[in-house]
């Protein structure tokens, strides 16, 4: 008997299941009943966060380590497992990084997904939620259709990253042209943020963190000295930058729904690209603020001049997640630092013990 037979039941392939957004999707995916088998090549992860995973959830995780531009490897798990849907987090993710080495952002994310898709597609595999980011909307659209809507105008952007998330987008809508019955649903993140409130799971990025949250937690804990508040001189309501922060648990949902949406005769490919915010825009101070009451620390923070790349403003109408997928975040600001903090006051190390 084929091993596919043997596993009988239908499992939903998570790529980049190890990292921060989808080691989270992967207990919202076991609460709402769903079998999955998490793929991941540990290159910014660590299978620590699985096992925690699995005390969470308290049900062993199937991993199968592999790259998704090794074709054999990933022909083997379709062969394995009966993959009935993927949800696909696997990729490079910083902004920075990919100005320095662009080929490795083109071929980890866009080659990646070409590979991922044509196993698919061999398998007879028809349905992927996508990873995109806000980060397609270029500056121009974030200075004059704010709050961002899905149709405001995408492309432009400003990064090698930025741009693998245009590209893919485009191959996705490219390839449900071209194949019968195939079916994508794309999530735009706005700013993911926060921890599974058992403190376990949590952001855990390698050397200095890039993002605005991971820093704050790591000064709060005493890991660096002071914040860099990158410019205090945008049109906002306190000259700092602002964005639209949502709680990682809100964002795991959205998978969860959006793979209900996917499989059901509502599915609409006019609907299929969602913005994933909260609809709020926070300015940086406002974080730090929030931040230091949650956590009773002092967060200490010296304005400097602007990033390179960086907007005024960035927030979402996610109105449209709401009517399609019946989904919209829960979760505040205050929720968000608390539970970052409880994170990363019981890991100060992260997943490293
Ligand atoms: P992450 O780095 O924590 O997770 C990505 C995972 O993919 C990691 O476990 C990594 O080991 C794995 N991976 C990378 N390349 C791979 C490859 N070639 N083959 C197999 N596995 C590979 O990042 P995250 O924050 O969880 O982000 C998940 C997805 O969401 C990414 O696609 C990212 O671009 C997107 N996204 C993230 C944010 C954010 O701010 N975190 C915002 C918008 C979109
Ligand atoms: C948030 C705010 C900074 C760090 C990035 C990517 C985007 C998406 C999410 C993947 C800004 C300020 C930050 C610091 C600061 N990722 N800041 N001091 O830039 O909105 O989005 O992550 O898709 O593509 O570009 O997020 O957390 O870096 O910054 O003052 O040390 O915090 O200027 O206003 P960003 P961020």
């Amino acid at each position: 008997m084929k091993p596919a037979e043997a596993l009988k039941n239908a499992y939903i392939l998570v790529t980049g299941g190890a990292g921060y957004i989808g080691s989270h999707t992967l207990v919202e995916l076991s609460s709402a009943g769903y079998d999955f088998v998490v793929y991941d090549n540990l290159c910014n992860s660590s299978q620590e966060a699985l096992k925690r995973v699995s005390k969470i959830i308290n049900k062993d995780v199937k991993f199968e380590q592999g790259d998704i531009r090794d074709k054999k490897a990933l022909q083997n798990v379709f062969e394995k497992y009966n993959i009935d849907s993927v949800v696909h987090f696997a990729g490079l993710k910083a902004v920075g990084e990919s100005v320095i080495k662009p080929l490795e952002y083109y071929d980890n994310n866009v080659n990646g997904t070409l590979v991922l898709l044509s196993v698919m597609k061999e398998h007879n595999c028809k349905k992927i939620v996508f990873s995109s980011s806000a980060t397609v909307y270029n500056e121009v659209t974030t200075k004059n259709y704010i709050p961002l809507k899905e149709d405001s105008p995408t492309g432009a952007t400003t990064n090698p990253y930025g741009r693998t998330k245009q590209f893919i987008e485009e191959i996705l809508q490219d390839f449900y042209i071209s194949e019968l019955d195939f079916k994508v649903v794309t999530l735009r993140y706005f700013n993911p943020v926060g921890a599974h409130e058992s403190g376990t799971i949590g952001e855990d990025p390698n050397g200095v963190p890039n993002n605005l949250m991971p820093f704050i937690a790591q000064t709060a804990v005493g890991k660096r000295e002071y914040l860099s508040v990158f410019g205090g001189d945008y049109d906002t309501y306190d000259g700092t930058g602002v964005r639209d922060y949502i709680h990682v648990v809100d964002l795991a949902n959205a998978h969860v729904k959006a793979l209900k949406y996917i499989s059901s005769a509502n599915f609409n490919i006019k609907n299929a690209t969602l913005n994933i915010g909260t609809g709020q825009g926070n300015s940086v101070l406002s974080m730090i603020k929030a931040f230091e009451k949650v956590s009773n620390k002092k967060v200490l923070y010296k304005i400097v001049k602007r990033r390179e790349g960086d907007i005024a403003k960035c927030f979402a109408d996610a109105s449209l997640a709401k009517e399609v997928l019946g989904w919209q975040a829960t979760k505040n600001i205050e929720t968000m630092c608390k539970d970052s903090w409880k994170w990363q006051s019981n890991n100060p190390k992260g997943y490293e013990t």
